[in-house]
């Protein structure tokens, strides 16, 4: 009997649901399906407004949690149904969940991501392994990201110098070394562009990044969006949509005098997506490296040529790796939900900055 695990995820940008359904029998990671879901506009408009606003109040939560849940149920069911697996045949969940809030630099830090791994459990009789970062955030760490100790496993195996870069809402950098993983969050990947669009009528993003093509960038405003501190601090760091949103945008464009056209804030928005990670890349990786694109932003095609005019090194995805960009973090979670259930812990020192090793996620058992 193959050993299924399901890896949902929904990352930062609120934009739908990946599921991935893999057989872990073995050590090799058997991917059986992957498949992704809609989040209800209602919902997906609460996500965006509550990410965005400076404090949320406990009922909006109680409920987001519940809507949430309810969408990866959904999600799971139908993969279910579709792969004829029964639910008793699974052996675990892994739910990443919809992150509302990342502030792991307050004097009490915190993240939240919703989508109770709690409900999930119980309404599919499936162990559920949910909140993967909490346990990194107690022990001094960022909490993220958390995908490089899986970017290592299934990338770092031929020990060649590497770089993996998720391009979602946020954007995260691996850089596999032969002695060792760094990888950290380098900025606004998506969210940025994808605010801006959202506010202007032009969509929920900037398809193959058109919108932006059109505009010219603007360098008073360029400069002035890169010298915000996060861009200046060292790694281990991570950030979250809650950080860079439209009130951030607002609050650069209210700092100068410059009137600036739309297209003009697009295609300058993502020239800060692109410098700030070539920069990171620079920082840790100086010799060209190949670059693998993951998430998202491998679909836009602007992005991509601009992330390859500006570095010596080769441009690729993560397919030429053998894995779909849309659902490497999906697998990643499922792959993390058979670690905690085998009781593995991670050093995440290097990555997140935490302290001593620790489990990626808690364990959910239905309730009797
Ligand atoms: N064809 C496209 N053109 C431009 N951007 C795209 C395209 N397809 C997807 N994206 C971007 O990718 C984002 C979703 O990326 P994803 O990796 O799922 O992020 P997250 O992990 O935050 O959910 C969308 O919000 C959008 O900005
Ligand atoms: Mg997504």
């Amino acid at each position: 009997m193959a050993n299924i695990y399901i890896g949902l995820m929904s990352g930062t940008s609120a934009d739908s649901i990946d599921c991935a359904t893999l057989d872990l029998s073995s050590d090799e990671i058997k991917i059986i399906d992957c498949k992704n879901f809609e989040i209800p506009n209602s919902l997906r408009e609460d996500i965006i407004k509550s990410s965005q606003s400076e404090k949320i109040e406990k009922e909006l939560i109680d409920n987001l949690n519940f809507r949430m849940a309810e969408a990866l149920i959904f999600a799971v069911k139908e993969t279910l149904n579709k792969l004829k697996i029964k639910a008793k045949d699974v052996m675990a969940i892994g739910s990443h969940g919809q992150t509302i809030k990342h502030e792991p630099r307050l004097t009490i830090p915190y993240t939240l991501q919703i989508g109770d791994p709690q409900k999930i459990s119980d309404e599919l009789k499936i162990t559920t392994v949910g909140n993967f970062r909490d346990d990194d955030i107690k022990a001094g760490g960022e909490g993220a990201p958390l995908t490089p100790i899986f970017h290592e496993r299934i990338f770092g195996i031929d020990k060649k110098q590497k770089v993996v870069v998720n391009i979602g809402g946020i954007t995260n950098i691996t850089a596999l070394q032969s002695s060792e993983v760094i990888g950290f969050d380098t900025g606004p990947g998506n969210c940025l562009m994808d605010y801006w669009c959202r506010v202007h009528n032009m969509g929920e993003y900037d398809d193959n990044g058109s919108w932006a093509s059109k505009g010219t960038i603007n360098q008073s405003l360029l400069a002035k969006m890169m010298s915000d501190e996060y861009f200046t601090l060292k790694y281990p760091k991570s950030t979250g949509p809650d950080y860079f949103n439209h009130e951030w945008i607002k609050k650069n464009l209210a700092e100068l005098s410059d009137e600036i056209s739309a297209e003009d804030v697009q295609a300058t928005l993502l020239q800060v997506t692109v410098i700030s990670l070539i920069e990171s890349i620079n920082l840790i990786q100086p010799i060209n490296e190949d670059i693998y694109l993951c998430g998202g932003g491998v679909h836009n095609k602007f992005l991509c040529s601009e992330i390859d005019k500006q570095t010596k090194a080769r441009v690729k995805t993560t397919l030429d790796l053998g894995i779909d960009p849309d659902y490497l973090e999906a697998i990643c979670f499922g792959w993390f939900a058979k670690q905690r259930i085998e009781n593995k812990k991670f050093n995440l020192n290097k990555i997140t900055g935490s302290k001593g090793e620790v489990y990626l996620g808690k364990i959910y058992e239905p309730s009797k």
